[in-house]
């Protein structure tokens, strides 16, 4: 059970809002979800037979570059079409009327720059799918806001949307969509991951560094410079965890560094997920006295919680009113 009585009553967290003034936010998939763009693990964790965490790994990239190229141009094509939800606006919105807030985010898709979220209060812990940088050790090339779709001819066909299957079963696939890991008209059988092929994209297709030979590929800059000081500098006194599974380090271990020992004061630890209020979620987040959960679909519950603060969202004009 909860030590917070009143862990998930919204005028209970708009008092402690009214009281904090340094908060701070770890975001994952979730957030994007209502964005259309599919989370990594539970449902829409898969990616054409293959699970998505065990694609987006150096390792992986390192195995089959084509896979993970057509996984990354895929995920790329569906961030580009993706629009950032009232979720993100929000937490812009607490930015610009906050200086003490910041935001980080283990996501890839570029939705809380198309939000207009301040850059100064957005640390993007594994990068952008829209950075390139060269995958040698020793090569410091990086292309920043490369926003093309396809990136290269042998990578169209993750870059194009495929007839819904009543209709592209009608007619002749086209040449676009003859990569079988790509037709999306003709869902693979679920086969052993051992037995799947390999992408067999030959390397000369894929893009390259400009200044040497390894093919490239997105990959994170380390933003976590600068956090642990901003956690050690003050109190924290909110930390909303929204919409991440919380499993994957650095971002896994930030909402507890950031409510330090009990000599700092109360932080509250604010999961926002749609399962967040389930008995498991309930055990494993809500720890403190003043920690509070809410379980729903980021985009409808952070403008809610954040309302006193950047006033209510109007879906019409896509703005907040106070
Ligand atoms: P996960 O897929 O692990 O978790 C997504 C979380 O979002 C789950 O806890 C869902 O319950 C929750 N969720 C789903 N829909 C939601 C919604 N509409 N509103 C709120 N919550 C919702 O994604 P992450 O935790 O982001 O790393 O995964 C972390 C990292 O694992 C990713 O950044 C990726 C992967 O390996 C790299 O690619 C380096």
């Amino acid at each position: 059970m909860p030590r917070n009585p009143d862990y998930n009553s919204i005028p209970a967290f708009h008092a402690k809002l009214a009281r904090s003034r340094r908060i701070l936010a770890v975001c994952g998939a979730g957030l994007s979800a209502s964005s259309g763009l599919p989370t990594f693990r539970g449902a829409g964790g898969l990616w054409r037979n293959y699970e998505a965490t065990a694609l987006a790994s150096p390792k992986a990239f390192k195995k089959d570059p084509g896979l993970v190229w057509m996984f990354y141009a895929y995920r790329r094509h569906m961030a580009l079409k993706a629009k950032p939800n009232a979720g993100h606006y929000a937490l812009a919105e607490l930015a610009r009327n906050n200086p003490e807030f910041l935001c980080l985010s283990q996501n890839v898709d570029n939705l809380h720059i198309r939000a207009n979220h301040p850059p100064s209060q957005l640390r993007l812990l594994h990068g952008s799918l829209f950075t390139l940088k060269c995958s040698s050790p020793t090569c410091s090339h990086t292309e920043p806001e490369n926003l093309n779709s396809p990136l290269c001819p042998a990578l169209a066909a993750a870059a194009v949307d495929a007839p819904p299957p009543s209709s592209a079963s009608a007619s002749a696939p086209t040449e676009i969509h003859h990569h079988p890991l790509l037709d999306t008209a003709n869902p693979l059988p679920t086969i052993p991951p051992a037995s799947l092929p390999p992408a067999s994209l030959p390397p000369a297709s894929l893009p390259h560094c400009p200044r040497c030979t390894p093919p490239c590929s997105a990959r994170a800059c380390d933003m976590l410079a600068g956090v642990d000081e901003w956690i050690r500098r003050g109190r924290v006194d909110v930390v909303l965890v929204v919409g991440t599974s919380s499993l994957v380090w650095p971002a896994a271990g930030i909402a507890e560094a950031a409510r330090g020992d009990s000599k700092r004061g109360k932080t509250s630890v604010v999961p926002v997920n749609v399962d967040a209020e389930s008995p498991e979620g309930l055990v494993r987040l809500v720890e403190g006295e003043e920690d509070f959960a809410f379980g729903g679909d980021a985009a409808e519950v952070l403008p809610r919680l954040l309302e006193p603060v950047i006033g209510r969202w109007d879906m019409e004009r896509g703005v907040f009113l106070k």
